[in-house]
């Protein structure tokens, strides 16, 4: 049977930038979706990197008196070292300024040159030195864009227009394109407008960090042009064919204010290139603080490192995931954290665990009791927790990791509420196989929940697995050995104490 495949990307982040939530919350997702394909035997591929050309980052260089290729090298680690921290388990990191990316992006500028799809033209507009990019006389009156200047320059440009139809053909003949519903509905209203070609170069006298125009050297490419052949020039693309055939097309998970870069020049510049097109282009929320996108300029970004100190990975991978939902944007608050902490993880989960560890300890001497026939109340759980696997399978191919942790989390909430109705700690004076028939499927359910939530808490998960002594099970029911003596453990989910102000 042929494996499934699975390509997953995360935008490359400029390497100025200093690690945020947001930026977390895309590699987390990537990550989370990685483990769950890997996990399900899928040929999985996770890609994320850094986007390092480009006028801020050469400025920044001057700033510092480096040359912008050691400013580069400088900062990269403030990335690839938080993911590490993260547990973040990508099969690549890639900067475009590697020879591997640099040669592929000539070829392509080669390429697309060949073709017919890039000329030079004479152009004078408003250009934005913030966005690096000319804008249109709309986008100027929207305020948005800042340091505006009128510039006339002689450019390269990319023929975007001329695969306009094409494009919204293909928008409107694949509805899982573009995620969610919504934002393909905005880039459909977009594209009514009529699509210009897009200025792909920038005059060396200019801007000095990028990418060398091959056919004309006085110029270097737009960094977007450059960035986001990250995506294929990482998997082989006019290196190892076999590698890029085998994982391309792609998963891009992208933030909602890269839209636009996403759907319509790559998606144009692909066409240009004759490949296929990203299997999705998923477009996730803002991590908002207050009213307020969370950003360096705001001042008011959330550090993953100081969260991660206080609380674990985990417990920050569990919230990121939990907390967004599909395609809106999620408040960040201290509160919230904590909220959403105490009741899943240290409440529901944590809790389930310490309170059946403790009775199996007292009156089964420590070992797991035997599954023994079940009961029609025990049959309800049996029959939640095997629907359980199947429900968050579809429902993570489907992208939505925050409603497939609601499902587990339904599935402990269902089993602390058996246990309360079939009170174990009782029944274990009168009918001491009962009791541990209770015991056996409330663990059982728990060890199922645990096998789901690895991918969001690899670490963890890890510990309860052991704890159970069934570190490789998987999802069908009934894996829980009984017989098997439990450990003594510390309590995995500590309580939050919030200090009342008086
Ligand atoms: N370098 C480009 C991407 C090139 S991809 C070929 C870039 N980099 S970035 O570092 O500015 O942003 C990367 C991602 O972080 C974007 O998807 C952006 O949406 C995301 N976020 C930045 N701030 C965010 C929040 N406050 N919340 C969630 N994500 C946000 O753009």
């Amino acid at each position: 049977m042929k494996r499934n495949k699975f390509y997953v990307t995360t935008p490359i982040y400029y390497v100025n930038d200093a690690p945020h939530i947001g930026h977390a919350y895309t590699t987390i997702l990537a990550d989370v979706l990685a483990r769950f394909h890997r996990a399900l035997g899928d040929d999985t591929f996770f890609l994320t990197g850094l986007d390092e050309h480009g006028q801020k980052v050469q400025q920044a260089a001057e700033k510092r008196g480096l040359a912008p290729k050691q400013h580069c090298d400088d900062l990269a680690p403030r990335f690839s070292d938080l993911w590490k921290t993260l547990g973040i388990s990508n099969d690549d990191f890639i900067r475009t300024t590697e020879a591997r990316h640099v040669s592929v992006v000539q070829a392509i500028l080669q390429k697309v040159h060949a073709n017919g799809d890039i000329y030079q033209k004479e152009y004078e507009g408003l250009y934005s030195v913030a966005e690096e990019r000319f804008i249109t006389e709309k986008e100027a009156e929207s305020g948005q864009f800042r340091e505006v200047k009128t510039l006339k320059e002689k450019n390269y440009f990319f023929k975007m227009s001329k695969h306009q139809d094409r494009l919204i053909k293909y928008i409107e003949d694949n509805p899982g394109f573009i995620r969610p519903e919504h934002r393909k509905n905005e880039m459909l209203g977009f594209l009514r407008q009529p699509l210009g070609d897009l200025c792909i170069s920038r005059p060396k006298a200019r801007l000095s960090w990028g990418i060398e125009i091959p056919f004309d050297r006085d110029y270097v490419t737009y960094v977007w042009f450059d960035a986001l052949i990250n995506y294929i020039s990482a998997i082989g693309y006019m290196a190892d064919e076999d590698k890029f055939k085998r994982f391309w097309p792609a998963v891009h998970l992208i933030g909602k204010d890269i839209l636009t870069t996403h759907s319509i020049y790559w998606t144009t510049m692909l066409f240009s290139l004759d490949l296929p097109l990203p299997e999705a282009i998923f477009a996730h929320g803002w991590w908002l603080m207050g009213e307020s996108k969370m950003s360096k300029s705001l001042g008011n970004v959330v550090r993953p490192l100081d969260l991660i100190e206080q609380h674990g990975v985990d417990a920050v991978r569990y919230y990121l995931m939990s907390e967004m939902n599909l395609g809106s944007d999620a408040n960040f608050t201290p509160e919230n954290f904590i909220k959403r902490y105490n009741s899943d993880l240290a409440n529901d989960f944590g809790n389930l665990l310490n309170r059946v560890s403790g009775l199996i300890a007292k009156n089964h001497g420590g070992i797991i009791p035997e599954a023994g026939t079940p009961s029609s109340a025990d049959e309800e759980v049996v029959v939640t927790g095997r629907a359980l696997g199947p429900k968050v399978e579809a429902l993570i191919r489907d992208y939505k990791v925050d409603e497939a942790l609601n499902e587990i989390m339904n599935l402990i909430r269902q089993v602390n509420k058996y246990m309360e109705a079939q009170a174990p700690w009782k029944l274990a004076k009168t009918d001491l196989p009962a009791a541990g028939r209770v015991l056996y499927t409330a663990t059982e359910a728990l060890r199922l929940s645990a096998v789901l939530l690895k991918a969001v808490m690899p670490t963890k998960v890890a510990t309860v697995l052991e704890i159970l002594g069934v570190a490789d099970s998987g999802l069908s029911w009934g894996e829980l050995k009984s017989g098997v003596l439990l450990p003594a453990f510390p309590p995995l989910f500590p309580r939050i104490e919030v200090e009342k102000k008086v």
